[in-house]
């Protein structure tokens, strides 16, 4: 079973739309996957996602409310296979933290699945409105829906 995990700054709001929308993908096309989310930052720890999160993806069909947030730790370079950073500051922090760590699992940026070398930032979404989360939601969207064909044809 291949584990992934995806990264953001609060893991309230970009980080579990992303594991939400995996989890659904994973789920449609039968994958031996799992799925999670931690930011690199306490600052909203055992909090469910942002509540704009939960009405977005709800209204695709998908529910996150079960998801709580946690800081990415030094066990999760052991434990996943592949680490996707939504930005440039988590990719950042997150290659810091494997590098430290002497890990061989090193972290890659979410969009180069979809835009490869291109290093494109998932906005944060946090101090925007509704429509900064459908934004969100449609670039997810897209590498995710790569990434679960690329684990289809493993
Ligand atoms: P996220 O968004 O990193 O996509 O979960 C944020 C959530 C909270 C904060 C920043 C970004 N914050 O500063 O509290």
């Amino acid at each position: 079973m291949t584990k992934v995990l995806f990264v953001c700054l609060g893991n309230i709001c970009r980080s579990p739309m992303a594991h939400g929308i995996f989890r659904d993908k994973i789920r449609k096309y039968k994958l031996d996957v799992v799925a999670d989310s931690a930011g690199t930052s306490g600052f909203h720890m055992n909090e469910p996602p942002d509540f704009r999160a939960i009405s977005t993806l709800r209204a695709k069909g998908i529910e996150i409310l079960d998801l709580r947030s946690r800081i990415i730790t030094r066990e999760d370079f052991d434990d996943f296979d592949y680490i996707f950073t939504m930005d440039s500051n988590n990719q950042r922090d997150v290659l810091q933290m494997a590098l430290q760590h002497q890990s061989s699992t090193l972290p890659e940026m979410m969009m180069n699945v979809a835009y490869p070398n291109q290093n494109i930032s998932v906005p944060d979404p946090y101090y925007d409105d509704h429509q900064g989360f459908e934004h969100v939601y449609s670039m997810l969207d897209e590498a995710l829906e790569l990434l679960a064909k690329r684990f289809l044809n493993k």
